[in-house]
């Protein structure tokens, strides 16, 4: 049996392949896919098998997924592309035969109107149409969207156009784990899990970072427009900052709250939490 893993050039795919050897998965048993396998030559190293796989070309996805039983599919980072892009990883899954597609989606994608949803909504119909099996892991932000901004917090303040909205973000590494765990145990195929972690508002994020660091951080809250130039004047393309601006519209409506513990459950203990996330970051 072997699992094949797309993304492990990336950060997720790299957590849950290191989530399966923790797991005891057999190296040799695990193939982990990059567009520049160079970058896998550590992986290799330890046992891994390591492939070429470029979602725009379907012929390495072909020779990729070859005797896959099982597929976590990394969803792409090239917004705007991912529909044809994932279109084919569902293609040459369909043609390799593979047993089980396990897909990292986003929070709520059936009814989420969040503009980063529509490709995710895309992917899950082509998977339900392709007739593979499959689970949906359906993400909420990662907490390291935020520790990650932890300079800029520090010089700036937080700003965002989220409102009082809370978000239930978790750590890359837990949603990692739920996907070895989903991997590695039997009973998921056609299950949707909602993913998230304990929920926050900005304005907790602010109160967090300025108790941990005793600096006055606030959170300012903009309209819509505001803050896409804010991260436009920031050096972001204009279609990605309008995009996590809108993100920010949905999460002032509970777009990225996930009230459920799915997360939870298939870790076996509590997400880590945003203290402890700006704990590690500070
Ligand atoms: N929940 C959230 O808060 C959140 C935030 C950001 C993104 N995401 C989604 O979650 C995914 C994983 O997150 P991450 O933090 O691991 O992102 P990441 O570090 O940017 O990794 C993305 C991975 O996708 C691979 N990839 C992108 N385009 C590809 C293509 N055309 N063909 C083959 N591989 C391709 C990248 O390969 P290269 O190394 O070759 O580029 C990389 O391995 C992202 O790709 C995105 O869909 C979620």
């Amino acid at each position: 049996m072997s699992i094949v893993v797309t993304g492990a050039t990336g950060h997720l795919g790299r957590l849950i392949v290191e989530s399966l050897l923790r797991r005891g998965v057999p190296a040799g048993q695990i193939v982990a896919l990059g567009r520049d396998v160079n970058r896998l030559a550590d992986l290799a190293d330890r046992g891994l098998v390591v492939r070429t796989a470029d979602y725009d070309d379907l012929d390495s996805l072909r020779a990729a997924f070859a005797g896959a039983q099982k597929l976590m599919f990394v969803s792409g980072s090239e917004v705007g592309q991912r529909v044809r892009q994932h279109g084919n990883v569902i293609t040459a899954a369909r043609e390799a035969g593979v047993g089980l597609v396990v897909y990292t989606s986003i929070a709520h994608a059936d009814t989420s109107d969040l503009q980063m949803a529509a490709e995710h909504q895309a992917t899950e119909r082509q998977l339900r149409d392709s007739g593979l099996p499959h689970v949906l892991l359906r993400n909420s932000w990662y907490l390291e969207n935020y520790t990650a901004q932890l300079p800029t917090y520090l010089a700036h303040g937080v700003a965002g156009a989220a409102g009082d909205g809370r978000v239930s973000a978790a750590a890359r590494a837990d949603y990692a784990e739920a996907a070895a765990e989903v991997l590695t145990t039997d009973g998921h195929a056609g299950r949707a899990y909602e993913l998230g972690g304990e929920a926050f508002t900005m304005t907790e994020l602010a109160a967090e970072v300025a108790r941990q660091t005793g600096q006055d951080v606030r959170y300012t809250d903009l309209p819509v427009d505001r803050y896409t130039e804010l991260l436009v004047a920031a050096g972001l393309p204009e279609p990605y900052a309008a995009a996590l601006a809108d993100a920010d519209r949905g999460l002032a409506r509970g777009a990225l709250y996930v009230p459920v513990d799915d997360l939870e459950k298939l870790i076996g203990r509590r997400p880590t939490s945003l203290a402890d996330a700006v704990r590690a970051a500070v």
